[in-house]
C-alpha cells in the first residue's frame, strides 16, 4: 500500500480544494463464514494487530475502521512549533505525540496510543452493545486508526456466516447476518473481499454465494483463500487458486494467516509474514509470487490505482471549470488590483493550474506504474 500513499495524498488536496466528492475510494468489506479468518486478512492489510480474533464468533457487530494518513510525528511537531511548515487544520493533531493513534466514535475524546488497548476497547463496546453471550447487533463501531503508514481508506470487519443460533444469539441469526452483510456490499462502492478457507469446499462458499448475489458480474470481488496450512495431507488448493475450480475476475489470492497457536504465544505479523512466504515457496513454488498477504495488500492498491484513473478525467473537467470561473471573476476586477480578494483568487487560480498538472501526472504514473503490469483489472 504504501507506494500508493504519496500520490493518493496529493490528489486528495485536490478534491478538497476543489470540493469534490468525486473520488470516492471504495470501500473494503470482508465477508465470509465464521472464523474463516476474515478479521486476521483485515490486521494483515493494515500492518498492526489490533482486532479481536479467535474461534466461534468473535466479531459480533460490523467494525468500520476508517484509517487516516498523517505526517510523521516529526514533522507534525515541527509544524506545532511553527519551524517553516505550514500549519494545517487537515494535519495538525496537537497534543499527540505518538506515531499512530486511534479513536473511537463512541468515545471521541479519548485518544488510543496502545494498540492492546484498542482491542480491548473493540470487545468492550462489542459486550455495551450486544451483551457478553455471544449474541449479534448491526450497529457499528466505528474506529479511525491514524498513522503515516496507511492509505486514507475504510475497511469493514463483519460478523461472519453462522446457521446455528448460539447463546444469546436469535433463532434467525442466519438471515440477521446475512442482511447485515448484504446492506455493507451492496453498496456499489465496496470492494468485496471474500475469504474461504481452503480446507472446505469452495463451491459451498458462503461468502461467494453473498458476492454474486450483489456482484453478479464479479467486477468488484476478490477472493482470499485462507488456511492454506490446514489442508489434509495430500491435498492442495492449486487448482482453487488458479481459478480453475470457480473463476473469479479480480483474481484468486491464497494466504497463510497466523493460526490460534501462533495468536496465543503472540507470533508477530512480520514473523507471519516471513512465515507465510516460506510456506507458499515450499509449497506453491509456481505460485508463491501471486499469493501471500503482501500480494493481497499489492492487488489491492492496484484495484484502487484503476479506480482512481478512472475518476480523474472527471476531477479535470472539475478542475478546468472552477479555474475559468475564477479567472472571469478576476478578470471583471480589472487592474491593477488592490483588492484582497483578488489576491486570493489569483492564488486559487495559480493552484488550480497546478493541480492540473498533479493530476495529468498522477494519470501518466499510473499508466506507466508496474503497479498496473499484471493482471487486467476491469474494476
Ligand atoms: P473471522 O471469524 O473470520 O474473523 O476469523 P479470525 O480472523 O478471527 O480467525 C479465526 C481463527 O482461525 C483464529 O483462531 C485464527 O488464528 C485462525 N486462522 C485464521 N486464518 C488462518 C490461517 O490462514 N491459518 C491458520 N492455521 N489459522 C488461521
Ligand atoms: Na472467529
Ligand atoms: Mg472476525
Amino acid at each position: 500500500m504504501e507506494t500508493l500513499i504519496p500520490t493518493i495524498n496529493r490528489l486528495q488536496e485536490v478534491f478538497l480544494t476543489v470540493g469534490a466528492e468525486i473520488i470516492q475510494l471504495p470501500q473494503i468489506v470482508v465477508v465470509g463464514t465464521q472464523s474463516s479468518g476474515k478479521s486476521s486478512v483485515l490486521e494483515s492489510l493494515v500492518g498492526r494487530d489490533f482486532l479481536p480474533r479467535g474461534s466461534g464468533i468473535v466479531t459480533r457487530r460490523p467494525l468500520v475502521l476508517q484509517l487516516v494518513n498523517v505526517p510523521p510525528l516529526k514533522e507534525r511537531l515541527k509544524s506545532e512549533n511553527g519551524n517553516g511548515i505550514k500549519q494545517n487544520a487537515q494535519n495538525s493533531y496537537p497534543g499527540i505525540k505518538a506515531e499512530e493513534w486511534g479513536t473511537f466514535l463512541h468515545c471521541k475524546n479519548q485518544i488510543f496510543t496502545d494498540f492492546q488497548e484498542i482491542r480491548k476497547e473493540i470487545e468492550s463496546e462489542t459486550n455495551r452493545g450486544t451483551g457478553d453471550n455471544k449474541g449479534i447487533s448491526p450497529d457499528a463501531i466505528n474506529l479511525k486508526i491514524f498513522s503515516p503508514n496507511v492509505l486514507n481508506l475504510t475497511l469493514v470487519d463483519l460478523p461472519g456466516i453462522t446457521k446455528v443460533p448460539v447463546g444469546d444469539q436469535p433463532e434467525d441469526i442466519e438471515a440477521q447476518v446475512q442482511e447485515m452483510i448484504l446492506s455493507f456490499i451492496s453498496n456499489p462502492n465496496s470492494l468485496i473481499l471474500a475469504v474461504s478457507p481452503a480446507n472446505s469446499d469452495l463451491a459451498t462458499s458462503d461468502a461467494l454465494k453473498l458476492a454474486r448475489e450483489v456482484d453478479p458480474e464479479g467486477r468488484r470481488t476478490l477472493l482470499v483463500v485462507s488456511k492454506l496450512d490446514l489442508m489434509d495431507a495430500g491435498t492442495d488448493a492449486l487448482e482453487v487458486l488458479l481459478g480453475r475450480v470457480i473463476p473469479i475476475r479480480l483474481g484468486i489470492i491464497g494466504v497463510v494467516n497466523r493460526s490460534q497457536h501462533d495468536i496465543n504465544t503472540q507470533k508477530t505479523l512480520q514473523d507471519s509474514l516471513k512465515d507465510e512466504q516460506a510456506f507458499l515457496q515450499r509449497h506453491y513454488p509456481s505460485l508463491a509470487s501471486r499469493a501471500g498477504s503482501r500480494y493481497l495488500a499489492k492487488t489491492l492498491s492496484r484495484l484502487l490505482m484503476h479506480h482512481i484513473r478512472d475518476c480523474l478525467p472527471d476531477l479535470k473537467t472539475r478542475v478546468t471549470v472552477l479555474s475559468s470561473q475564477y479567472q472571469a471573476q478576476l478578470n471583471s476586477y480589472g487592474q491593477p488590483v488592490e483588492d484582497h480578494s483578488a489576491t486570493l483568487l489569483q492564488i486559487v487560480t495559480k493552484f488550480a493550474s497546478d493541480y492540473c498538472n498533479t493530476i495529468e501526472g498522477t494519470a501518466r504514473h499510473i499508466q506507466t506504474s508496474e503497479l498496473c503490469g499484471g493482471a487486467r483489472i476491469c474494476y
